[in-house]
């Protein structure tokens, strides 16, 4: 795992957009893997701005998100649907048709999990992954458990992310959904090559179990130790300094 330290948030998002830029450079038609949270905003900015200088063409990119809430309408402002459409796809030329979210209205979970896996394979696999973590660990929503998913699946979100996801849903956890369709482990860890943002002390503890070199279904993210190409982007304040 190769990790790249930085000053602060502004670093970090800069830091990834020129992997990024780089790698659809490389690849016009590179399958990516997304996120949500608060972690790629400056990412998707940055982004967003390349591409409308011309320095940076979505036309031929297909996207896969990690996870969406379940269930929620697309039109909620809360989906993940409409934070990407209003953070990152009304913004670039990515082809409608190419992006790709969990469905969180799905009638039937499990078929659309199952149909979610089958189109990444059909897809080729994922170029790169984007990733942020959890403050208890999670990836995607991927949650600290005995055993973990290797495929996408229907989840119940832990207290602690309800918790922490509450500032999104006007500071009641109890309007947070308390479900989620999530890519499983397995998905993530299938990508070619993963780009992890860790920022804030918030993140600081689990960094730091991180960075032990321990792994362990209790911090999903410790999974990334094992992968043959994963970058960890990580600021000062969630390296503990
Ligand atoms: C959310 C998402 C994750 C994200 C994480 C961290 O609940 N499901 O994909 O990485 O929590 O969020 P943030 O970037 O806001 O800290």
């Amino acid at each position: 795992m190769k990790k790249i330290i930085v000053n602060n948030y502004e670093e970090a998002s800069s830091v990834a957009a020129a992997l990024f830029a780089e790698q659809i450079w490389q690849k016009p038609d590179t399958v990516l893997g997304l996120a949500t949270g608060g972690t790629p905003v400056g990412l998707y900015n940055r982004l967003a701005a390349m591409n409308k200088a011309g320095a940076l063409d979505f036309s031929r990119v297909v996207s896969y998100n990690l996870d969406e809430y379940y269930p929620i309408l697309k039109s909620n402002d809360q989906s993940y649907d409409y934070f990407m459409r209003d953070n990152l796809f009304n913004h670039i030329n990515i082809k409608p048709e190419n992006i790709h979210l969990p469905n969180g209205e799905a009638k039937d979970p499990a078929a659309e999990c199952a149909a979610y896996d089958a189109a990444i394979a059909a897809a080729g696999g994922i170029d790169l992954q984007l990733l942020g973590i959890g403050v208890n660990g999670h990836l995607g929503f991927n949650e600290p458990e005995a055993a973990l998913h290797a495929g996408t699946h229907l989840t119940d979100l832990t207290p602690s992310t309800l918790q922490a996801n509450a500032r999104f849903f006007g500071d009641d956890p109890s309007k947070v959904p308390t479900q989620a369709l999530t890519m499983g482990i397995g998905t993530i860890m299938s990508a070619r090559k993963i780009v992890m943002i860790a920022t804030g002390a918030v993140k600081a503890p689990i960094i730091k179990d991180l960075f032990s070199g321990r792994i362990s279904t209790n911090n999903p993210g410790s999974f990334l130790l094992l992968h043959p190409d994963a970058t960890v982007i990580v600021d000062r304040a969630a390296m503990g300094e």
